[in-house]
């Protein structure tokens, strides 16, 4: 199934169907806590995503500010992944300079991952994987020899460690309460030495 998938830089077509994928994608988030955590959680989640799809946000309503925020941009790039015939997206991820997911880091030495999400149905057949070989071969055209990311998301995380070769570097607590942090993960730094030739 992986070998039919086309990876390639994301289009003004693309924008609605990122913009489901992604917000659909949050769902599985909510295994990072204990069922009886989970509605107060995706609320959380939810708040996080509501800001994206603002119209002054990254996202916008239904993916419209996607080309403006990850187009062919020197600091910043978003790929999809298609697949079938008609071609359909079925997943995407953005790559930028830097870690600040907003500003622009010219100076950074290395570079960061956002808003990797594959559609639910397509999952488990490599397509995150050759997003992220993508991502990184761009992080590399840039000069850098680092990719970070942060993830709460416990299945993310496996695909990060397991399939990509991403060790934990740091994480911080989101919330402030010492009795919530019992039940809610930090968000952990993950990182990768990108060395030349390795996907
Ligand atoms: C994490 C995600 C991007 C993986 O996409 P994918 O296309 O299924 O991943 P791939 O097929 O390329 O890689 C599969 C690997 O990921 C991990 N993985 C994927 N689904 C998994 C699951 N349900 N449970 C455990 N591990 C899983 C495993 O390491 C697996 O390797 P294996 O098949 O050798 O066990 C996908 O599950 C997703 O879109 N999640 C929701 C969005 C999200 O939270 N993204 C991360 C934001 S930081």
């Amino acid at each position: 199934m992986s070998s039919d998938v086309i990876i390639r830089a994301i289009q003004a077509s693309d924008r609605a169907d990122v913009c489901r994928i992604w917000t659909t994608g949050m769902e599985q988030s909510k295994l990072a806590v204990p069922k009886v955590m989970r509605g107060w959680f995706m609320g959380k989640m939810n708040q996080f995503r509501d800001l994206s799809l603002a119209q002054d946000g990254d996202v916008g309503p239904d993916g419209a500010n996607l080309l403006e925020t990850y187009g062919d941009k020197g600091d910043r790039r978003m790929f999809v992944a298609l697949m079938g015939a008609p071609e359909v997206v079925v997943g995407c991820c953005a790559v930028k300079i830097g870690m600040d997911e907003k500003a622009v880091e010219p100076e950074s030495g290395l570079c960061s991952i956002w808003r990797m999400s594959v559609d639910e149905t397509y999952r488990g057949h490599g397509i995150a994987t050759k997003l992220m070989a993508k991502c990184e071969d761009w992080a590399r055209g840039t000069g850098r020899a680092v990719m970070r990311l942060y993830t709460i998301n416990p299945v993310a995380a496996k695909f990060y460690v397991d399939r990509m070769g991403y060790a934990v570097v740091d994480q911080f607590q989101v919330v402030k309460f010492p009795i919530v942090r019992r039940f809610v993960p930090p968000v952990r730094v993950y990182e990768k030495a990108l060395t030349t030739g390795e996907a």
